[in-house]
């Protein structure tokens, strides 16, 4: 299977319409990724790793190197998937020039195909600027998790006209400007369904609509790893428990000194 490319994702949305939803969900590991590469159209390595990986409160504090040691690990793990980084907060808002050299470097360093950047019409001059030298820019609208201290928390947005208009004029300025996908989080359904109307790149929901042109969520979140998940994350499973069970299974075993058994021990020959 060949690495799938921006311009083919870019292009599942065409005149409007996607007729097979996109497939994106967060990795931060090699082994996570090969076992959701096959499945994906889209590999996200989100700053959400700072609070999933790092135990951080928020991702404000994510680092460049975390993410590009994250970013690379997750390319070396996938051969399908393209591969997304997230800019870390305080890499790429101060001027044009501050995000090229960021985006170019977690370019390098990973060998991802793009970066994905949060806000809106703010931004559109640098994802053009980032564009038109050779770094394709995901968008991201609505809830925005690093501007957490302007917004004041992680509530949906999007509940009243003011913010309704702004959050659509934002996501049409960032496919003006060349974004190839825009990240709808956290909105109200309306308009995550006005948002895509009115963009022509495809628009990749999370706890924004089933017709957005495609979904996004953080693989530990639908994976039961958490006890806290927000309510737009759907629990496919609860791995938490079976690890959980499984380590309480092999610590009675160490202190029954059962483990290690016979076949797990190495003996003398004759
Ligand atoms: O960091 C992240 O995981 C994200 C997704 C939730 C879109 O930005
Ligand atoms: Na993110």
């Amino acid at each position: 299977m060949k690495r799938l490319t921006v311009p083919r994702i870019r292009a599942r949305k065409t005149d409007g319409v996607t007729e097979d939803p996109l497939v994106m969900l967060t990795a931060y590991t090699a082994r996570q990724a090969q076992l959701l590469d096959a499945h994906c159209d889209l590999l996200l390595v989100g700053d959400s790793l700072g609070q999933v990986i790092y135990g951080l409160p928020s991702t404000i504090p994510v680092t460049m190197e975390m993410m590009a040691n994250h970013g690379a690990a997750v390319v070396r793990g996938s051969y399908h998937s393209v591969v997304v980084i997230d800019m870390p907060f305080g890499s790429y808002e101060a001027s044009r020039e501050q995000a090229f050299d960021s985006a170019a470097r977690l370019l390098k360093e990973t060998g991802a195909a793009a970066v994905k950047l949060e806000g809106g019409a703010a931004m559109a001059p640098t994802v053009e600027f980032l564009n038109t030298r050779g770094i394709p820019v995901m968008g991201h609208v609505g809830l925005t998790p690093q501007a957490v201290n302007v917004l004041g928390g992680y509530a949906a947005r999007g509940r009243s006209d003011a913010e309704a208009d702004k959050i659509v004029s934002d996501a049409k300025a960032l496919d003006e400007a060349g974004a190839f996908a825009i990240v709808v989080e956290g909105v109200v359904e309306p308009i995550a369904i006005a948002v895509t109307e009115a963009v022509s790149c495809p628009t990749i929901g999370i706890g924004a609509s089933a017709k957005c042109d495609g979904q996004v969520l953080v693989t530990d979140d639908m994976l039961g790893m958490f006890e806290r998940v927000p309510r737009f994350v759907k629990r496919y499973e609860n791995i938490a428990e079976i690890i959980e069970k499984t380590v309480a299974t092999y610590a009675s075993e160490v202190r029954a000194r059962s483990f290690p058994g016979e076949e797990q021990t190495y003996q003398p020959k004759g």
